[in-house]
């Protein structure tokens, strides 16, 4: 034994092998587990192998890292016998596997198809910048050098194709006890197995282990109806593998968080085995998962690909939006008329795996005209240069995913896109898209080459923008020409309001333009407050652009991010691209509000626990009744009017601002003060408020979300509308208000019109992603003249210029 471990200590650990002193019974511990495969059934063996290395000085705290692979054998007969740890077959397999592997000894064995070890190595912590000579290939190399000594040792068990992968440590279940380890046998029928404590809570520090098994021609099924896990994937989660050991090169995939009864998650393994590895080591309990599992016909699963030659259709992925497999290939063939040619639009392509370049995509993906497509992309549209189009589909062995869902027509070459214009893309967009100053094709076709009419500007990128945004300050072009020439000299700077002073006023800790912009982004003019800059509790001034709640302490008394709970939502979601119905818990803030027996009448968000936000043009009417509390009835975490399961608080008190102008729709802003206290949920969420000096610039993509008139003149929806709308310069915006708009306004939807809120959606709120990943609500739906039409985008209130006024009303 010390020769071996005195080689194998060479091989890993020469760095402080070669210290004198005697070998002690300190153990190095490394654990290395098989599980093997047969030409005809397969088995499966874990190794331990405990290593006495004699160098490391007992003060030195071990450190774990653990390797998975797999190893098949040749010339061994399998027996059913052999799954059975206790039977005579498994010992002398086991004995025999152990004289050829002589490194190791047995810790664990059993046998079944597909075959790996894992192999766990403790290290000192201190000796922890030596662990890249704990490679994989390292591993490997000490596994094969191992077998290559097969040769003297008498024995007709041959070791063949062995793989070693890292392994999260946490996933190397203690074989010798069977504590929540679980083996399922799948078949036909479904059944059900759950995590230990659903529904109430799974405990903490769980290792929990379900090995399933089918016959030989089938692949196995595990859908979960129910699946909540904590949110930080670091503590808890769940690991699916396409084997009976947790190797990561036959990972399926890695979840945790809450997913909504609309987009659950489901995966089919490859072959007939699968793990499925609960892990918890939080002390957040949540109620954990429910599954079913099946076992399905192997070509069933795998069926895909095929001739298309209708002239328009369908195709996905296999199974999807089930998982798709691992290592399966498929190919369709697109073929429509001679003289027409195919386009096909990606309406959901999800094949995003760790690790994957989306430039190179190397795993897997899917190729159309030579290139290859992975990650997750929100809109694929391809046209093809011919009348057949070649549409390949690849997964590896290992990660799998939702993978995609696509729509192919035949077209017409001399008109790509009836009464559309066609992008580069290959996707049409309405005519009146192109050269309106919008980037609508998503790769800037339709504004490129624009003949820029009296009243744009000619960029010098090429792209025409209205003549009212040249010199505002925000670089609209993209390439910032529209801000160049602007009136100040070479050596001033310019004032938000046009001022030019001298370029030396800029950030001399003074404020000398009237809007402080001239202060507002110098990293160092700490005392100097302005309009743009974030206001610490502690009346400390923060001259960055939107700095509360974006991850960073500002603030010396970290006011910037001490009320960040908010912005959230909790279920991972099904992003379906183009559908403008909204998911359940996809906007968690957003609230119905019903008025006496009327229904739905007007929008509101979620800030806290006890307030909502809405408009005041709802409250304050010819009627007083409007005004009355308890005729209004709000309803959260709702997505279907119809539909009962949601949360109705009724409302205390109305506060509206008093400065609301029912002529001009100035100061539209209200709270509802709710009787009893909302309580957060997956579906039940607040909105992050925006500070006063927070910037949503021009051109930001936000969303809009209601129940309202799905046309001018329409009917209320009864599925909660989302539409993405553009933020709108503020000139242009009161140019095309007439001059309407106030301060306490902003516009957004698109000048070309066709999307905007309607009738039914105001006091809804208009919230926008930031990079934080929190959302922040902007705006709230206040009024625009009809719904959706050209040059009429929608007008908002602007939350940020009534931050104060909320603040002082409700302490948020
Ligand atoms: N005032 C309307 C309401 O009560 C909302 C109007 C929004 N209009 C628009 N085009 N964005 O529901």
């Amino acid at each position: 034994m010390k020769v071996l471990v005195w080689e194998l200590c060479h091989i890993y650990f020469n760095r402080f092998c070669h210290k004198e002193k005697a070998p002690s019974k300190r153990k190095m511990g490394i654990v290395i587990g098989a599980l093997v495969a047969f030409l005809i059934v397969a088995a499966v063996a874990a190794f331990l192998i405990w290593l006495f290395v004699s160098t490391l000085s007992k003060q030195l705290k071990p450190s774990t890292q653990v390797f998975s692979g797999h190893m098949k054998l040749a010339d061994a007969s399998y027996n059913q016998e052999l799954e059975d740890t206790t039977s005579n077959e498994f010992k002398v397999l086991s004995d025999n596997l152990e004289a050829i592997v002589i490194l190791f000894s047995f810790y664990d064995l059993f046998f079944y198809h597909y075959s790996y070890y894992w192999s766990q190595f403790d290290i000192p912590v201190e000796d922890l910048e030596i662990e890249p000579e704990f490679s994989e290939e390292r591993v490997l190399e000490t596994l094969e050098n191992g077998i290559k000594q097969q040769r003297i040792i008498k024995t007709n068990i041959k070791i063949r194709e062995i793989t070693s992968s890292f392994t999260d440590p946490r996933m190397a279940r203690n074989p010798k006890s069977n504590e929540c380890f679980f083996r399922l046998e799948a078949d036909e029928k479904e059944q059900k197995f759950e995590s230990p404590g659903y529904p109430t809570a799974y405990p903490p520090r769980s290792r929990c282990q379900w090995q399933i098994r089918a016959s030989v021609e089938n692949v196995i099924s595990v859908a979960f109806p129910f699946f909540q896990i904590e949110d930080d994937c670091s503590d808890d989660f769940v690991f699916i593998y396409d084997s009976l050991s947790a190797d990561d090169s036959q990972a399926i995939t890695n979840k945790c968080g809450q997913r909504p009864p609309s987009n659950p998650l489901q995966v089919v393994s490859s072959g007939n085995i699968m793990l499925i590895n609960l892990i918890t080591d939080s002390d957040t309990q949540k109620p954990g998962f429910a599954a079913v599992y099946k076992a399905i016909p192997n070509s069933e699963a795998k069926k895909c690909g095929g001739v298309l030659s209708e002239s328009a259709g369908v195709f996905t992925s296999p199974l999807h939006p089930s998982f798709y497999p691992p290592a399966v290939d498929c190919e369709w063939t697109i073929k429509v008329p001679k003289g027409q040619k195919v386009r096909v639009k990606f309406t959901m392509f999800r094949m995003k795996e760790p690790m994957v370049d989306i430039r190179v995509c190397h795993k897997d993906y899917v190729e159309v005209m030579d290139t290859k497509y992975c990650g997750e992309l929100s809109s694929l549209a391809l046209t093809s240069d011919t009348n057949v189009l070649n549409v390949n589909f690849h997964s590896d062995e290992s990660y799998t995913d939702k993978g995609f869902s696509a729509e192919y027509i035949a077209y017409d070459p001399k008109d790509p896109c009836p009464n559309e214009f066609p992008c580069a893309s290959g996707i049409c967009i309405a005519k009146e898209l192109q050269c309106d100053g919008w980037n609508d094709c998503g790769d800037m076709s339709d504004e490129r080459q624009c003949h820029c009419e009296k009243d744009q500007f000619a960029c010098g990128n090429g792209l025409c923008k209205p003549r009212l945004w040249v010199c505002d300050r925000v670089n609209d072009c993209g390439d910032g020409s529209d801000e160049k020439q602007c009136s100040c000299e070479q050596n001033e700077w310019r004032c938000g309001n046009g001022v030019c002073l001298p370029q030396d006023v800029v950030c001399d800790n003074k404020k000398d333009c009237e809007d402080g912009s001239d202060e507002a982004s110098c990293k160092t003019s700490l005392g100097i407050c302005s309009d743009f800059s974030f206001k610490c509790n502690n009346k400390e001034c923060i001259n960055k652009v939107n700095a509360e709640c974006d991850r960073v302490n500002d603030c010396s008394d970290n006011s910037d991010e001490a009320i960040c709970d908010c912005g959230t939502r909790p279920y991972k979601l099904n992003r379906i691209v183009g559908g403008q119905n909204a998911e359940l818990g996809e906007w968690p803030w957003q609230v119905s509000l019903h008025f006496l027996t009327y229904g739905h009448v007007c929008g509101a968000s979620i800030i806290s626990e006890r307030w909502l936000l809405s408009a005041s043009h709802c409250f304050v009417t010819s009627s007083p009744q409007n005004y009355i509390a308890s005729n209004w009835q709000t309803y959260s975490g709702m997505q279907d009017q119809y539909k009962q399961d949601n949360v109705r608080r009724p409302v205390k008190r109305i506060i509206s601002h008093p400065d609301y102008n029912q002529m001009t729709f100035d100061y539209d802003i209200a709270l509802l003060e709710l009787s009893e206290p909302l309580e957060f949920t997956n579906t039940i969420q607040p909105i992050c408020l925006p500070s006063s000096s927070h910037v949503f610039p021009a051109g930001m993509s936000c969303w809009v979300t209601g129940w309202g008139a799905l046309r001018e003149g329409g009917q209320k929806s009864q599925i909660l509308q989302k539409a993405s709308v553009k933020i709108i310069n503020d000139s242009v915006c009161n140019m095309v208000t007439e001059g309407q708009l106030t301060s306490r306004m902003l516009c957004s939807g698109f000048l070309a019109g066709g999307i905007d809120a309607c009738q039914g959606d105001s006091g809804g709120p208009l919230v926008c992603f930031e990079e934080s990943g929190k959302w922040f609500q902007a705006g709230i739906v206040s009024w625009g003249e009809g719904c959706a039409r050209r040059n009429k985008p929608g007008v908002y209130t602007r939350v940020t210029k009534l931050r104060d006024w909320i603040k002082d009303e409700t302490g948020i």
